[in-house]
């Protein structure tokens, strides 16, 4: 038989099961926070699933009834400029006509361009020389100057040699033409617009940068995200399409701006 213990060692070995069961409940309260905030975190992961593919059949939605929308509002466009050419411009009802064609062109636009933002994208690359690329839609961008009646110089600074890369012709041009499109809106009256391309390490690097008037620091972090705008007929779809672009060529983009103008930079891997 077990000599029976003493009170003393009784209360020792109780403080010490209590020592340890202590221990394990702190160490189980630790493992239930920690199994808490990986709950928190699923949870957060399981509402960004389901956002993104709301967000994705939003976007299909969008696409299609973009494409069902082109189509007769291409014929109101048509029969609203056929009716203009048979109204002398000082009659009254002119106005209303112009009117019908100005909203068509904006309707075509944001059509246009939901439809370049959701469309789902397999880029076509080719072996293209940058500088003779660029120099043809800057011959575009002289357009976009002339319409907008504003007194804008283009300044080139291309290498003396071609500078070759895999892009997609067509969707990169669309880059070039927001970005450019964005400088011309940005200036007033009178500006310039640096167009640089040079070779890089690894990559390509197109900078387009204006003397406009810049970006307000606090609107830095929403550029690209898609509805973004400030303009009165802006769709903010813009710079969400060049995003778009870039990331599917593995490039990366980033702006600069202060008051005296805004700088966007491109790099394209080799
Ligand atoms: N070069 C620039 N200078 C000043 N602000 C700019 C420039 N580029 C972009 N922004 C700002 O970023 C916003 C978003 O540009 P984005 O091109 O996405 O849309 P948008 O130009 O407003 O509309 P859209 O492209 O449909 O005409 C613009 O409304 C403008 O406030
Ligand atoms: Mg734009």
């Amino acid at each position: 038989m077990h000599p029976s213990k003493s009170q003393e060692e009784l209360i020792v070995e109780l403080s010490t099961v209590m020592e340890r069961f202590s221990a394990q409940s702190v160490a189980l309260g630790e493992m239930y926070n920690a199994l808490e905030m990986q709950a928190v975190q699923l949870k957060k992961m399981q509402e960004e699933v389901n956002q993104s593919r709301v967000l994705s059949a939003l976007g299909e939605m969008a696409a299609t009834v973009a494409h069902e929308i082109r189509n007769p509002l291409g014929g109101i466009g048509s029969y609203a400029s056929l009716l203009a050419r048979g109204i002398p411009p000082e009659d009254p009802k002119r106005k209303y006509v112009d009117k019908i064609i100005g909203g068509v062109s904006s309707l075509n636009k944001i059509v246009s361009n939901l439809l370049a933002y959701t469309k789902k994208t397999n880029l076509q690359k080719q072996n293209t020389d940058l500088v003779t690329w660029v120099e043809a839609i800057l011959a575009h961008a002289e357009i976009e100057i002339e319409k907008e009646k504003k007194n804008v110089r283009i300044e080139r600074n291309f290498p003396s040699e071609p500078l070759c890369a895999e892009i997609d012709n067509e969707r990169l041009q669309q880059v070039m033409l927001n970005l450019l499109i964005n400088s011309i809106q940005a200036i007033e009256a009178e500006g310039k617009i640096t167009v640089c391309i040079r070779s890089r390490e690894n990559f390509a690097e197109i900078i387009v940068a204006d003397t406009g008037k810049g970006i307000d620091p606090e609107h830095l972090s929403s550029l690209f995200t898609p509805f973004f705008t400030t303009k009165e007929q802006g769709t903010g779809l813009g710079l969400a399409i060049v995003k778009k672009i870039i990331d599917l060529h593995e490039g990366k983009i980033s702006v600069e701006s202060t008051q005296a103008g805004t700088s966007f930079c491109i790099e394209i891997p080799f």
